[in-house]
């Protein structure tokens, strides 16, 4: 039974009270820590938050089931089959979660223990694990468009994604995997296998680094964008959060580090970061003292693949991408 199998059953028995027999009524209780999605136009089948947040499934169209709005609902058994053709892993395209939090908010404050990155995590080993929360609905509408279609912006055959240059809204990197120690946050095979060198370099000098974040489809950023649009209103929310296909976790080649606050900076970790990730061919991609070119405000748990060469360059240049490049990063609306 694959991963994602797994999870869904695993969802459905702790959270569904008395699973019932084909076709039958049941109520279902949905534990406090537990979220289960349906789609809004069929009752039948549920969804972990990570299923549902997969690129097969318009997260837009789904509803989340929770303790506060647990209700009646028809348990058809026969959407429950470990045939459903449900994403794996091993599957091209495969990616998502939910857990992404932003600058200033509050801290995910994740379960579990801490895998050092390995090559092959062993089964019994325990991973990282978390049980999102379902984020609220946005109480303003959409203010960005709902398709991009451009071409993707290279400069010097690197991928540059920021407030000038999006990635359509249909574009998934390819061959995404799980990252290093995560259950849940996928890269690209590159991507991983840097951040496996560098956090191994981290551990054996007793610090630790896990990826919290990492690919975000669009559906994804579009809500978490339109939610700190509902907070904060949009002029603040466009300095650390990007608008859906502006944001480089739809590449697959960044990710943020460990916890998303400010405080990172002055931890263990986060020194160590700034002073060590370009040899590992990552950059500090939103650098204190360059918002004003790169449009967001300091992020240093935000890292970007560049290569092991390139980010040396960059590093050694004192420059943000954007200036190391001569390239914008503004809206044009
Ligand atoms: N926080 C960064 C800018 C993003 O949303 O991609
Ligand atoms: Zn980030």
């Amino acid at each position: 039974m694959n991963r994602k199998v797994t999870v869904f059953l695993t969802a459905l028995i702790f959270s569904a009270s008395g699973f019932c027999s084909c076709g039958e009524t049941e109520t279902i209780e949905i534990r406090p820590d537990s979220t289960l999605w349906v789609p809004e136009e069929s009752q039948k089948e549920y969804f972990s938050t990570e299923i549902c947040t997969a690129p097969e499934y318009d997260e837009t169209k789904m509803i989340p089931v929770t303790s506060e709005n647990e209700k009646e609902v028809s348990l058809l058994t026969d959407s429950v089959s470990v045939s459903d053709p449900l994403p794996s892993p091993s599957d091209e395209n495969f990616g998502y979660s939910e857990n992404n939090k932003e600058p200033g908010k509050e801290d995910p404050k994740k379960e579990g223990s801490f895998v050092p990155a390995q090559e092959s995590p062993s089964p019994e080993v325990p991973v990282k694990s978390q049980t999102p929360s379902p984020l609220p609905s946005p109480s303003v509408p959409p203010s960005v468009p709902s398709e991009i279609s451009v071409e993707l912006k290279y400069a010097d055959g690197v991928l540059i994604v920021n407030k000038s240059y999006p990635v359509p809204s249909d574009y998934v990197p390819e061959n995404l995997i799980l990252a290093p120690g995560s259950s849940e946050e996928y890269l690209l095979p590159e991507v991983c296998d840097a951040f496996r060198e560098m956090s191994s370099a981290a551990w054996s000098e007793g610090l630790t680094l896990w990826v919290q974040s990492g690919y975000r489809s669009y559906q994804l950023q579009t809500r978490l964008y339109n939610n700190y649009v509902s907070q904060s209103g949009k002029e603040a929310a466009d300095t650390f959060s990007a608008r859906p296909g502006h944001s480089e976790h739809h590449t697959g080649l960044a990710f943020d580090l460990n916890t998303i606050t400010d405080s990172f900076a002055y931890t263990e970790e986060g020194k160590w970061v700034a002073a060590n990730c370009h040899k590992y061919g990552f950059i500090i991609r939103y650098p204190k003292d360059k918002e004003s070119i790169t449009g967001y405000k300091y992020e240093p748990w935000h890292l970007r693949y560049l290569g092991k060469e390139l980010a040396e360059k960059v590093y050694n240049s004192g420059l943000c991408l954007e200036e190391y490049y001569g390239l914008t990063s503004e809206y044009s609306n």
